[in-house]
């Protein structure tokens, strides 16, 4: 067995563990102007002009079971999706606003089909929901507020009361921990320290804004089991490091345990639909992404942004098609699978990442590199009963002790084994080495 000890969570992270990895999905409004979920924020829009996409917000081409169907394919175990954005826009039929999907030309709740075709399709559900609200009259204007440069910005906060918008939010995940069957995460977002150089009556937001620990206990009184994140600025269940590739598998503050946590990443620069924002990560990238975080013992949430008809844009599922060929055979490195233990950890070789069963008995290098003819495994030699690769099955022949090239003086060493790997690569973008261990 895995000879790591983790922080225990108030939630069920069993499964989250196994399960490695999710399918992010940003969609709402800010489809529409399709150039990035802040752009109320980046382009001070006002209510106005935003009213418009409200107004014409039509996703006619929505199938739930489709974007289902290929998150499976892809791999993907469990989806969060963006019930309200920053934007304030409820994907879901909420009692406690008129600014919802059911008053759009959409006429139905998004979430609704989500979670059902999610559910139909054997993945676990969860809830992306905005602490921030930058169309709630309660929530005061800061920062990063669309009306933060509006002469009156300080005037248009009085009256404004966090405590009732702390309410609105503890409603409204109820709403969503009740109408919606069983939920297995719930994802907030976000808190942040007041910017150096605003002006004094702009303020962050933290957990004492949120009320965080009453909408927590709200949360955990209707999904006991439910995995919540750590951006209310209490910590629950998940760290969330975002947009930034992990170097060691991260710790708790306090106890200097490991913790269960989960990388969040987009396929480009953007969460929401971005028409014309093209760092779109390569086939590679992604792949080596995934098997970075889960040899370092964490979960990957891959982000979609649909378009505002309710598809995923070619680029999407392209992208979704690279996860969905590596996964369909090399998914076994993956899933139940977390950092090497530290006596192989110390004997990786270079272009190579290692994951291992959590039962221990398998070990898998990934072949970020491909090496000439033979892999030299150092410290090894005596430890292996068999190798193959994975996503064919095809077995590996290796030496022990030393390697034939009319020169075994160089390369005659006890641990040594190397393995006799084929000339030319096979058609795998990362190649992995199922090694059973003896
Ligand atoms: C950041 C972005 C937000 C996005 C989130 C995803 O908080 O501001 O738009 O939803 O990352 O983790």
């Amino acid at each position: 067995m895995s000879s790591y000890s983790i922080h225990s969570t108030p939630g069920d992270t069993a499964w989250f563990r196994h399960d490695r990895f999710g399918m992010f999905i940003h969609w709402g409004l800010y489809s529409m102007p399709a150039r990035h979920e802040w752009i109320k924020s980046y382009e001070k829009i006002s209510e106005e002009k935003y009213e418009k996409y409200f107004r014409y917000f039509d996703p006619d081409l929505y199938d739930a079971r489709e974007w289902a169907r290929q998150a499976k394919a892809a791999g993907m175990k469990y989806a969060v999706m963006t019930t309200k954005h920053h934007e304030g826009f409820c994907m879901f039929d909420s009692q406690y606003t008129d600014y919802k999907c059911t008053n759009t030309p959409a006429g139905r709740d998004l979430v609704r089909e989500y979670v059902d075709a999610f559910r139909a399709e054997g993945l676990r559900v969860g809830f992306y929901y905005s602490l921030i609200d930058w169309h709630h009259l309660d929530f005061t204007i800061d920062q990063i507020h669309p009306r933060r440069d509006d002469p009156d910005a300080q005037q248009q906060n009085q009256g404004r009361d966090m405590n009732r918008y702390a309410e609105y939010m503890r409603n409204q995940v109820t709403e969503l921990l009740t109408n919606y069957g069983k939920i297995d995460i719930l994802w907030f977002d976000f808190s942040y320290d007041k910017a150096p150089g605003t002006p004094d009556w702009m303020q962050g937001k933290g957990k004492d804004d949120w009320q965080a620990q009453q909408l927590i206990d709200t949360a955990r009184r209707l999904q006991p089991g439910i995995i919540i994140d750590n951006r209310t600025q209490l910590e629950q269940d998940l760290w969330t490091p975002e947009q930034y590739q992990m170097r060691r598998w991260p710790r708790h503050p306090e106890t200097g345990e490991l913790v269960t946590w989960e990388a969040c990443q987009t396929f480009s620069g953007s969460w929401g639909y971005y028409r014309d924002e093209m760092t779109w990560k390569s086939p590679e990238m992604l792949v080596q992404m995934l098997v970075n975080t889960v040899a370092l013992g964490g979960n990957l949430l891959m982000n979609v942004g649909p378009t505002s008809r309710g598809y995923l844009d070619s680029r999407a599922q392209k992208a979704l098609e690279v996860y969905a060929d590596w996964m369909k055979y090399n998914s076994r490195s993956i899933y139940g699978c977390t950092m090497a233990e530290p006596e192989w950890l110390a004997l990786c070789p270079n272009g190579c990442k290692m994951t291992q069963s959590e039962d221990g008995k398998r070990l898998y290098i990934h072949l970020f590199e491909y090496p000439y003819q033979y892999l030299e495994l150092d410290g090894f030699a005596g430890k292996v009963d068999y190798m193959q690769f994975l996503h064919d099955g095809s077995e590996l022949l290796y030496d022990e002790g030393e390697v034939q090239h009319f020169s075994e003086g160089h390369t005659r060493n006890p641990g040594l084994l190397a393995v006799k790997l084929p000339v030319v690569k096979p058609n795998v973008i990362v190649p992995v080495i199922e090694v059973f261990l003896k």
